[in-house]
């Protein structure tokens, strides 16, 4: 494996876009860059794979101190300045803040994301004016960047996999410029319902779908968000859906793309050696302290609109007032990191969870028992503890493309732990039957579920968490990646 991931001639075979990249850079008060490793799992299929070490990864510039190192490098190629990228060639784009700003915050997290989960508190919002279409144009020319980037970079006939909902017009954008390209697209999001999906002003929902079908695969984590997508073409675009061999397709203006269903699954090995590290196991052992021999109901989120941890902590109190049985019996160690806080209402969000919390602590603590411990801050070690010690975990999202908490959490339960799980997450498509299902708005049954899974046997547990942890490394990351590179013939 090569130390740098240059491809051959400097042309790659394979080709992944992605908004947010392997590495982000903070810079230091002397003017130097620090550079972080994340997105994990990809990485190592990248370079799992045959091909890999032809393979470039192209991102965006998030921050400051990400484009100062996307100049600083030629071509934005943070491998060959130096950076570890973990032997994959990484070129990163140097988009100008504003537009990046309005392409990522306004769009992408605003407006797409929002759609695509139900978000909107439709009384008063979205609200499609003119400062809207300029935002539009941006997203615009932030996906024009990414498609002429990857079209400079790809050898002919290479594959390109194009990831999410920030790059929903790139594929079609490619494939104007290089048509001899096979694009695959991931939406790693659930995609909204026909009638929902029509909140966008029409040139925007056509011109989202007709990006989305310049791909040859359009890959989703359920059927049921392929069908929303199908059925939104049907529906905007009166495009023609059929059936190949198994697979949703849909045909506009002649070209035909496939949707492959690939449920994102976790890398076992990976993840089990990281929880197994000593930051993890000095957590725990506070944890624990503060724990005692109480149950405890764990979660783990982005502080995350659509995760819906508010109506989490109200089934919480529910049980308690319902359930007084559980009093200082419990403790609900619930870890919200932070998300998104560029936009307001993430930030309002923050303060309503720790509202909440606050309202549980005045209702039910004691001097000896603390019924709720809220984080808002980012520590993963912490996160990987919480995982390890959960009782049960609460799950509970409005919406969740497939939710992957839902899969780590029985791969690293140490004495099993039941999943109270949101029927609107993806991953209730496979682990439903082990997990007890809720209705997410649903607070009362929620509490009803809570209550049933603290009182379920440890037998039971265990072997519902056994079942679950098989089910979650199905679809690690690498056979996920390699699964869709196939999938373009
Ligand atoms: C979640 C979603 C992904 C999305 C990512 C972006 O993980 O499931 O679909 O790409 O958020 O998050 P970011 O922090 O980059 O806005």
């Amino acid at each position: 494996m090569p130390q740098s991931g240059q491809p051959r001639d400097g042309r790659a075979r394979l080709l992944v876009a992605s908004n947010r990249g392997p590495l982000s850079f903070s810079e230091q008060l002397d003017g130097s860059l620090v550079a972080s490793r994340g997105g994990g799992g990809l990485v190592s299929g990248l370079m799992s794979m045959e091909g890999g070490d032809e393979a470039v990864w192209v991102c965006a510039a998030l921050s400051d101190a990400d484009r100062l190192a996307a100049r600083r490098a030629t071509d934005g190629r943070l491998d060959l300045d130096g950076h570890d990228t973990g032997g994959t060639a990484v070129r990163m784009l140097d988009i100008d803040p504003a537009t990046f700003n309005r392409a990522y915050n306004a769009i992408a997290n605003s407006t797409l994301w929002f759609v695509h989960h139900l978000l909107y508190a439709i009384p008063t919002a979205p609200v499609f004016d003119a400062p809207f279409r300029r935002e539009w144009a941006s997203y615009l020319a932030y996906n024009r960047e990414f498609a002429e980037a990857l079209a400079e970079d790809a050898a002919p006939g290479a594959k390109v996999l194009v990831q999410d909902y920030h790059l929903t017009l790139t594929p079609r954008l490619l494939r104007e410029l290089r048509p001899d390209l096979r694009i695959g697209h991931f939406t790693h999001t659930p995609w909204a319902p026909p009638e929902y999906f029509r909140v966008l002003p029409a040139a925007v929902a056509r011109e989202t779908l007709l990006g989305m079908l310049g791909s040859d695969h359009a890959g989703f984590h359920s059927p049921r968000w392929a069908r929303a997508f199908a059925d939104c073409c049907i529906d905007v675009l009166g495009a023609e859906c059929g059936e190949d061999e198994g697979c949703l397709t849909v045909t506009c203006d002649g070209h035909t793309t496939r949707l492959g269903i690939h449920p994102l699954g976790v890398d076992v090995e990976g993840l089990r050696e990281r929880a197994g590290q000593h930051d993890v196991a000095s957590r725990l052992a506070t944890t624990r302290e503060s724990i005692g021999d109480r149950q405890v109901i764990v979660r783990v989120d982005r502080t995350e609109l659509s995760k819906n941890i508010g109506r989490g902590l109200l089934a919480y109190a529910e049980l308690l007032r319902r359930y007084p049985q559980w009093r200082d019996k419990v403790v609900h160690v619930a870890s919200a990191y932070p998300s998104r806080h560029d936009l307001p209402e993430y930030r309002e969000y923050t303060g309503h969870v720790q509202r909440l919390a606050a309202e549980i602590e005045d209702e039910f603590g004691t001097d000896d028992w603390r019924p709720v411990v809220l984080h808002v801050t980012d520590d993963y070690a912490r996160s990987l503890a919480l995982y390890r010690i959960g009782d049960v975990l609460l799950c509970n999202p409005v919406r969740d493309g497939m939710n992957l908490v839902a899969k780590e959490v029985p791969v690293l339960s140490e004495n099993g732990c039941t999943v109270v799980l949101s029927t609107e997450a993806g991953a209730a498509d496979e682990l439903g039957a082990e997990s007890l299902l809720v209705n997410p708005f649903d607070v009362s049954a929620t509490a009803d579920a809570l209550h049933e899974a603290l009182s379920m046997t440890h037998e039971e547990r265990r072997a519902r968490t056994d079942r679950m942890a098989v089910t979650a490394g199905k679809l690690p990351p690498a056979q996920w990646l390699a699964d869709q590179v196939s999938a373009l013939g």
